[in-house]
């Protein structure tokens, strides 16, 4: 494809030049592919809301290189540091209370008092933001509601020519976007997603509750139908259907047309960096349906199970 550049000196460069320009290009993250736009600029958050017919409301992720960074536009505590040290740059995103004087765009953060922010570990966007002067707002790169872009291919699959610069990072490592956890007043997990709860309630020495326990929504973009290939998904299913594609986990399903598999050792990182690209390529070969078995409830599987429902809503 024209618009997708390979990992370069120069193209990194020809990167650095569009988002001086507030322009928006694609770039890969550890977790999914994103649209990358300065995070000072309202002219390039209008153009990212506009691209992914995202609601206003639902507020964007500030990308860091650095904590240093980070302090001229954000408050940061003890609990903030912990959790800094052991799980960034990585899939972790912290909701934190934005200061009076920083230069991050109202409509990034859709006019709250929070931002949240991340330090992505993919060694690309690092490589990107690390040269520029200002952070990067970036969403997932799928039109609202959709599924998340997990290699270049993906990106060009949502937007075609309307994106005309994608940095290439081949497939993303996890496959599924961030942990987010807020962290201003009460500590909440807004987002399930690699990093768990349990392995960030260990380093606060703090349980922290379950979203579904909280009545009031801490989360404006916690929308209820989400990550959707558009298709009626029906969970815990338990055989096969031959008019449906069957998504399945384990040795014990036999392979057929409509079988696929995400993971056959039972390997849920597996089974996470597969789960959007299976969604994408059964939604592609035109199926009409979709079932899926079981899938255990624990570790990154609880990350798994809330995309799904989310997307069978
Ligand atoms: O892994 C990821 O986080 C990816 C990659 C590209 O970095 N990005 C991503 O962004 O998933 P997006 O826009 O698709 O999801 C951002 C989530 C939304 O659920 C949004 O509501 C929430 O973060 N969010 C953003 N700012 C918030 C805030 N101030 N308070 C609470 N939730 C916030
Ligand atoms: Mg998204």
């Amino acid at each position: 494809m024209k618009n997708i550049y390979k990992n370069s000196h120069e193209n990194l460069k020809k990167a650095k030049k569009i988002l001086e320009k507030n322009n928006i290009i694609a770039v890969p993250t550890e977790t999914v592919y994103g649209l990358a736009g300065n995070a000072y600029s309202n002219g390039s958050i209008k153009k990212i809301y506009k691209l992914k017919k995202r609601p206003k409301f639902n507020p964007l992720i500030i990308h860091y290189f650095s904590l240093k960074s980070l302090k001229k536009d954000a408050y940061i505590d003890k609990k903030f540091l912990k959790l800094f040290k052991v799980f960034s740059p990585g899939p972790l995103t912290y909701v934190l209370k934005k200061k009076k004087n920083s230069k991050i765009s109202s409509l990034a953060n859709a006019n709250l008092k929070t931002i949240a922010v991340r330090f992505p570990a993919n060694i690309i966007i690092r490589k990107l933001l690390k040269n520029l002067s200002f952070p990067l707002a970036i969403p997932s790169a799928n039109i609202s509601s959709g599924v998340s872009p997990v290699n270049a291919n993906d990106v060009v699959d949502e937007f075609g020519k309307s994106i005309k610069f994608i940095l290439d990072g081949r497939s993303t490592k996890i496959g599924l976007e961030s942990t987010v956890i807020n962290l201003c007043g009460k500590i909440r997990l807004l987002r399930p997603g690699a990093i768990s709860k349990n392995e960030i309630s260990k380093v606060l020495k703090k349980n922290i509750p379950n979203t579904k326990k909280v009545r009031k929504v801490v989360s404006p973009g916690l929308l209820k139908r989400h990550y959707s290939p558009g298709i009626p998904i029906k969970l815990n299913c338990k055989k096969r259907d031959d008019k449906a594609a069957f998504i399945v986990l384990g040795k014990k399903y036999r392979k057929n047309r409509n079988v696929f598999n995400l993971s056959q050792n039972n390997n849920m990182q597996e089974a996470a960096r597969k789960l959007y690209k299976t969604l994408r390529k059964i939604k592609n070969l035109g199926y009409k349906k979709i079932n899926v078995v079981k899938i255990p409830n624990n570790k990154i599987g609880i990350a798994i199970n809330d995309r799904l429902k989310k997307a069978a809503y």
